[in-house]
């Protein structure tokens, strides 16, 4: 089955890489959408965000990365894709995944969404916490892919 697995990541983490990687490993395709989240302001550009991702995972066999601008449910319409991954860490990100799902589906109905749970050791890593360090200059190597450290840390050094 063809699925999405769709994020802002603002910047990519080594979680957002882990869950790509174990979700590549149970869809026959998989498509990893850098989409606008609405609600956040995001630090990196559009294609910045883009670039990274593909720097860390472009070469996953059955892996494509892409940019949308609009509903995830009209990329799932023209990709013909009827899955949605989405990484969960706890309790409030399983509300808000939940509620996300609801909508995507009321709006697609058959459009699923699946959960992983963050894996061990990686529940604690977020974008927010990677902007964070990377604003005070600190290490980024246990957060963020080995490909993506150096755009962080420029964006962060040039502002
Ligand atoms: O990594 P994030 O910021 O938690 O990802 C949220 C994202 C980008 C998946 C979500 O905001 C989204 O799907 N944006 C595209 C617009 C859309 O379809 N919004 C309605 C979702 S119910």
């Amino acid at each position: 089955m063809k699925a999405i697995f769709p994020g802002s990541f603002d910047p990519i983490t080594l979680g957002h890489l882990d869950l790509i990687r174990r979700a590549a490993a149970i869809c026959d395709e998989l498509f990893v959408a850098v989409l606008i989240n609405p609600d956040k302001e995001s630090v990196f550009p559009l294609q910045e965000r883009l670039d990274m991702v593909k720097s860390a995972c472009g070469g996953f066999p059955g892996v494509q990365v892409l940019t949308f601008t609009g509903l995830l449910v009209d990329l799932a319409r023209e990709l013909g894709a009827g899955l949605i991954v989405r990484g969960v860490r706890g309790g409030n990100d399983l509300e808000n995944e939940t509620a996300m799902a609801w909508a995507n589906t009321a709006m697609l109905p058959g459009l699923e969404t699946i959960f992983l749970p963050a894996s061990n050791g990686l529940g604690g890593v977020s974008s927010s916490l990677v902007r964070q360090i990377a604003r005070f200059g600190g290490d980024l190597s246990a957060f963020v892919p080995a490909g993506a450290a150096e755009m962080v840390r420029a964006r962060f050094h040039d502002t």
